[in-house]
């Protein structure tokens, strides 16, 4: 269940919030990151693996495309479901990329990632319904089912099957209460990857019941080794998979906002619908900048993709030298989930620990969920250069508290 911040009142009037609030989660990053901030204040030197965006900076072709885009007048609303031009842009690049043939009719541009899982679970989810979603996993499906009054059912990742789902508990957990299933690939926190026959099993799993699914698959094109393989190629999965992918992890564009979901028609009508009572729209420069994204030059995400794997490698031999850490190497993201159970520390007081003790900010397993005790999360987002200090500093504090 989520912690609140205990404040002081302000008024005589009691704050009367909506029950709901009360089941409303966060997402610890911030939290921590917010700590290591007011750390560095008092003048403590920390090296941030905390926080999940590249490092990078955006493209300069895709800022170009913005300025000049701001510079035309692209500075008013437009289409709740997004310009034209840029979901046909999608649309082509999800029909090259999945091998599925996708019209921009299925297509509806959101401002992030986030507002897709959002609006899927609004629009899909009743008080009492069933959604199966990863854990550890990213905390916002959590804290979104809880909050429309849905029933959040873990299926536990399990780091001996190199954080794939056990395809034989998904059909356990299935039954005629289940409305939404999500998965993703490649996963926060654990960088596990999915392959072809891992979603194969999982579409047998569900067979041919009603029941969507949510596939996340914002880290697409963050893949290290094997390739990316998405549920919605599978034949009788189009019409019930809402994809999810966007721009802030592929292109580095975390602060623009902009991401998007690939469903059927009719599901996308009624997300425009979500995204007219919401938002409006998204913002009409950063659509533009969008379409530049997807269809100019990719060499810098190929290019970031190397730089990440080239940190994975060197950041996990690092952990694995390290005393009560044990570290598999993930295929994809930017993480790293290294085992921290023989340190004989839970991971919440760890992560602690090495934040006020070491100056590393890195997140507690838990963050992501009851599964991810024993689990610490970096992100590799950072330079080597920086990566190699934490290393140092985790190694010498584990030397001294181990
Ligand atoms: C698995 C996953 N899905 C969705 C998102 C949301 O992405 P965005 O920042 O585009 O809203 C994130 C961001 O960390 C993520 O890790």
């Amino acid at each position: 269940m989520p912690s609140f911040v205990a404040m002081e009142p302000t008024t005589q009037y009691e704050l009367r919030l909506a029950t709901r609030m009360s089941r409303l989660g966060t997402e610890t990053a911030f939290e921590v990151l917010n700590k290591a901030r007011a750390l560095e204040r008092q003048g403590k030197s920390i090296v941030h693996l905390e926080i999940g965006e590249p490092d990078f900076d955006t493209p300069a072709n895709v800022v170009e495309a913005a300025i000049d885009a701001l510079h035309k007048g692209w500075t008013h609303y437009g289409p709740s479901a997004g310009l034209p031009e840029l979901r046909q842009a999608i649309a082509e690049e999800v029909s090259r990329t999945r091998g599925v043939p996708c019209k921009s009719e299925e297509v509806v541009v959101v401002p992030g990632g986030k507002p897709i899982i959002f609006f899927s679970i609004l629009a899909l989810v009743d008080a009492g319904d069933e959604v199966i979603y990863p854990n550890p996993g990213f905390p916002i499906y959590e804290s979104m089912i809880n909050y429309i009054g849905g029933r959040a059912i873990p299926i536990r990742l399990r780091e001996e099957r190199d954080f794939g789902l056990d395809t034989r508990e998904l059909a356990s957990l299935i039954n005629d209460r289940t409305k939404l299933i999500i998965i993703n690939s490649p996963q926060n926190p654990t960088g596990g990857v999915l392959s072809k026959r891992d979603i194969q099993d999982i579409a047998d799993a569900i067979g041919d019941r009603n029941i969507m699914v949510l596939s996340d698959e914002i880290y697409s094109r963050l893949i290290f080794d094997g390739e990316h393989h998405s549920i919605m190629t599978i034949p009788g999965f189009k019409d019930r998979t809402i994809l999810l992918d966007g721009f802030s992890k592929t292109y580095a564009m975390t602060g623009w906002r902009m991401g998007y979901g690939v469903m059927r028609p009719d599901l996308a009508a009624h997300m425009t619908r979500l995204m007219t009572n919401s938002n409006s729209c998204t913002a009409s420069f950063t659509q533009v900048a969008g379409i530049e994204a997807v269809r100019g030059d990719q060499s810098s995400v190929d290019n970031m993709c190397l730089e990440f794997k080239r940190r994975r490698d060197a950041f996990v031999a690092g952990l694995n030298k390290i005393k009560g850490f044990s570290c598999r190497l993930p295929k994809g993201a930017f993480y790293v989930f290294p085992n921290v159970q023989k340190t004989g520390w839970p991971s919440r007081k760890l992560a602690d620990a090495l934040l006020e003790q070491a100056g590393v900010a890195c997140l507690s397993g838990t963050a992501f969920g009851d599964f991810g005790e024993g689990y610490l999360r970096f992100s590799v987002a950072n330079s080597l250069e920086n990566l190699n200090q934490a290393l140092e500093r985790i190694n010498r504090w584990a030397n001294s508290n181990l």
